[in-house]
């Protein structure tokens, strides 16, 4: 049986470093990290994301405001809101919840954020300094960052004669991850739909890092003896043996049976999720030390 990683353990070690960090700065410069969550209308799913994710930020010690704006805001409003925030000493990191609705452009509203206070990591500024393998100078995207921290953990800091395989190339979170993997010596395979033989491609895999959005698609029999499998994927799936009715949140990767081939794997839930907002936690001291002539630490 694998080791399981425990998302909720690490992302708490996280969020006390990052309010130590907090409580740092304030005591230092007489400021708090300051972040902003955009919101655009009424999906549920997402106001209790963003809720979580405020109140994280006030557990931190943070300045954290939340603007909802309703479902028919206008491209201009909603770039005009970002100005603001862009041009505010007191807010250090921007964070516009997506999906956005479908009549915004969400890519111009992503890349109007000042990348130093792009705390998603998805302005072409950070995508490309992580690609140019500049870690330090730029914001990294929080999942992948989360999911980086726990291969660093089981593995040291040097991934050098590893093969590691993502299945997945969103910006959101393959491609990030895949550079990550590679700027730690990594030799990387980034898998997606159009993959011939996926199942053996992942075979090779020393660490598998899941991001697909298919319910439980990763067999035992695509792992590697030994591996190190990373689960990205939340679905919701039915789940009738708890009732009529009832659902049940469930990775990309078939725990029961891939717990018994890998060495080391994460469960969904408490696995790479809590880590998401405790790296955009982590992103926003680290955006407000740097504001603040500062150099941050780094988190995990
Ligand atoms: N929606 C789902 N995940 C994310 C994320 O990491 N950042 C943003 N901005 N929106 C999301």
């Amino acid at each position: 049986m694998a080791r399981i990683i425990d998302g909720k353990a690490v992302s708490a070690d996280v969020i006390e470093q990052v309010t130590r960090a907090s409580a740092a700065l304030e005591a230092e410069t007489g400021a708090r990290p300051g972040l902003a969550v955009v919101i655009v209308g009424d999906d549920p799913a997402s106001h209790v994301y963003v809720s979580s994710k405020s109140r994280m930020a006030k557990q931190c010690g943070f300045k954290s405001v939340q603007h909802t704006l309703p479902e028919d805001t206008s491209q201009q409003e909603l770039e005009a809101l970002v100005a603001s925030l862009n041009a505010d000493p007191e807010i250090h990191g921007i964070l516009v919840q997506l999906p956005l609705p479908t009549h915004l452009d969400s890519d111009a509203v992503i890349q109007s954020i000042r990348p130093d206070k792009d705390v998603d990591g998805l302005h072409v500024v950070n995508a490309g300094k992580l690609m140019t393998g500049d870690l330090d100078g730029g914001l990294i995207s929080c999942t992948p960052a989360g999911a980086m921290l726990f291969v660093r953990q089981t593995h040291g800091p040097d991934l050098s004669g590893l093969n590691a395989v993502v299945i997945g190339r969103s910006n959101l979170f393959g491609k990030p991850m895949s550079a990550l993997l590679l700027a730690a010596n990594a030799t990387v395979t980034t898998a997606h739909s159009r993959t011939k033989d996926l199942a053996g491609v992942c075979r090779n895999a020393d660490i598998l890092v899941a991001a697909v959005g298919r319910p439980q698609m990763v067999k035992a029999s695509w792992v590697k003896p030994g591996a190190t499998v990373i689960d990205v994927g939340i679905n919701r799936i039915d789940a009738p043996e708890r009732g009529e009715g009832k659902t049940r949140l469930v990775g990309d990767v078939a725990f029961d049976e891939c717990a018994e081939v890998a060495a080391t794997i994460t469960p969904v839930p408490g696995g790479v999720g809590p880590m998401t907002i405790a790296m955009l936690m982590a992103n926003t001291v680290i955006a407000a030390m740097r504001a603040h002539g500062l150099k941050p630490p780094s988190f995990g």
